[in-house]
């Protein structure tokens, strides 16, 4: 299967290079696959991160030794059964959902891969979860993939779960282009432009981070926290 779907290519020669990316370092286990196929039968592909983002993700968790990782938006599992892959012996990762029909399936995808016992997902608003997961706290890495509006206060909040040193990974951080004053759809109002600038500038804010966008399609943000 190609990858067209997720990557919106605007021109040949880039889909040429994401296909090769994706071919190269983006190769699947089967439960993955299997996941992948679920979002493009439901036409979601274009929600969750490429192969070659999700190997990025398994590659980052294991350069950074995490152990213990938070995922804020699960969709149908697929990054977070690629961040589980990097995860050492005892890992774990706890993902939220708030969908009920995407929790149920992500459960299903879970339950067959080789990470069942690694992956624990919760179903509901993450922002309403906040007791159980403070209870679950500190995690060694945080990524942030869930409703673009509630972004900042996502940071805000999680970055006191995380443990000095730990990262914060953001996606969707040049907002589909709204964040360098592209004209982007009216599904995204200023307000959430402007919070997730203020995230950005948060963590391109050396005294609090150590960070990088890196410039996937929709960016990727890999911070590590120095407070
Ligand atoms: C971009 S998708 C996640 C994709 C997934 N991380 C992946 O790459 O495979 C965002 C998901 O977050 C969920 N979501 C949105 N707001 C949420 C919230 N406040 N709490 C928990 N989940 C939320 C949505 O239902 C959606 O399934």
């Amino acid at each position: 299967m190609r990858y067209l779907i997720a990557m919106r290519p605007d021109t040949e020669k880039e889909s040429k290079k994401l296909n090769y990316l994706n071919d190269t370092f983006g190769v699947e286990q089967e439960t993955m696959r299997k996941v992948r196929e679920h979002s493009v039968a439901n036409n979601r592909e274009g929600m969750q991160v490429s192969p070659y983002e999700g190997q990025l993700l398994k590659s980052l968790v294991v350069w950074t030794k995490s152990q213990k990782i938070l995922e804020l938006g699960t969709l149908f599992g697929y990054s977070a059964m690629w961040m589980a892959s990097g995860l050492g012996e005892g890992g774990q990762i706890c993902t939220v959902e708030k969908d009920s029909s995407r929790f149920a399936d992500s459960q299903r995808f879970f339950a067959e891969s080789p990470w069942a016992s690694q992956i624990v997902g919760l179903q509901g608003d993450f922002e309403e979860l906040r007791a159980e997961l403070e209870a679950k706290a500190p995690f060694d890495l945080l990524f942030i993939d869930a409703n673009k509006a509630a972004y900042y206060r996502a940071l805000l909040w999680g970055e006191g779960l995380l443990k000095k040193g730990g990262f914060v990974i953001a996606d969707n951080t040049f907002l589909f282009g709204g964040v360098y004053g592209e004209k982007i759809s009216d599904r995204w109002s200023p307000s959430v432009i402007e919070n997730m600038k203020k995230l950005n500038a948060r963590l391109a804010d050396q005294n609090l981070y150590q960070g990088s966008m890196l410039p996937t399609s929709e960016g990727l943000l890999v911070a590590q926290k120095l407070f």
